[in-house]
C-alpha cells in the first residue's frame, strides 16, 4: 500500500519518460486501418477528458483525509491520460485520419461521470475503464505491425499501476 506522496513521485517521474520514437514513420496497411480505425478514434477521444468532475471529487476526498498530496496526484493522473490522448491524436494526424469530436459511448460515459461527485463512484468507474484499457491496448498492439503504433500502445500499457492508485483507498 502506497501513500499519495509515493504516487505523486511516480507520476512526476513517469511523465518525464519519453518512450515513443516519433521519427518512426507509421506503417499501417489498409486491412489494419479498416479494422482498428473506429476504436482508435473512440479511445483517442476518451483519453482527452478535462477531468473537472474527478478533480472536484478528489478535492472533497482529500479534505476528509486531510491529505494534501491527493489532489495534485489525481491531477497528474489526468495529465497522463491526456498524454495518451495526445499521442493517439498525433498518430491519427500522421495517418491522415480525423480526430473525432463526439462518440455516443463517450457522451454517455461523460454524463454518468458528471453525476459522480463521490470518490467511491469514481473508483469504480476508473477501475472499470483502466481494466478495459489494458485489454484494448494489448489487442491493438497485437493487431498491427506498425512499429510506431506498437510503441504508443506499450507506453499506455505501462500505466497499469493506475488501477492500484484507485484500489488502494479501500
Ligand atoms: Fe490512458
Ligand atoms: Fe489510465
Amino acid at each position: 500500500m502506497h501513500n499519495s506522496l509515493y504516487w505523486l513521485n511516480y507520476f512526476t517521474q513517469n511523465l518525464k519518460n519519453k518512450r515513443i520514437d516519433w521519427s518512426i514513420k507509421p506503417s499501417l496497411n489498409q486491412t489494419e486501418r479498416e479494422k482498428i480505425l473506429k476504436s482508435l478514434q473512440a479511445w483517442q477521444l476518451g483519453e482527452t477528458s478535462e477531468g473537472t468532475n474527478l478533480i472536484n471529487a478528489a478535492t472533497k476526498h482529500a479534505k476528509q483525509l486531510n491529505d494534501r498530496h491527493y489532489t495534485p496526484t489525481i491531477k497528474l493522473f489526468i495529465l497522463e491520460e491526456q498524454k495518451h490522448g495526445n499521442n493517439l491524436g498525433k498518430y491519427l494526424d500522421l495517418i491522415g485520419e480525423q480526430r473525432i469530436k463526439k462518440d455516443w459511448g463517450d457522451s454517455l460515459f461523460r454524463k454518468i461521470r458528471g453525476l459522480n461527485t463521490h470518490m467511491e463512484f469514481w473508483t469504480i468507474a476508473v477501475i472499470t475503464v483502466e481494466s478495459t484499457a489494458q485489454i484494448f491496448y494489448q489487442c491493438l498492439k497485437d493487431a498491427t505491425e506498425c512499429k510506431l503504433l506498437k510503441q504508443i500502445c506499450t507506453d499506455i500499457l505501462i500505466e497499469k499501476p493506475h488501477i492500484l492508485l484507485f484500489r488502494q483507498k479501500d
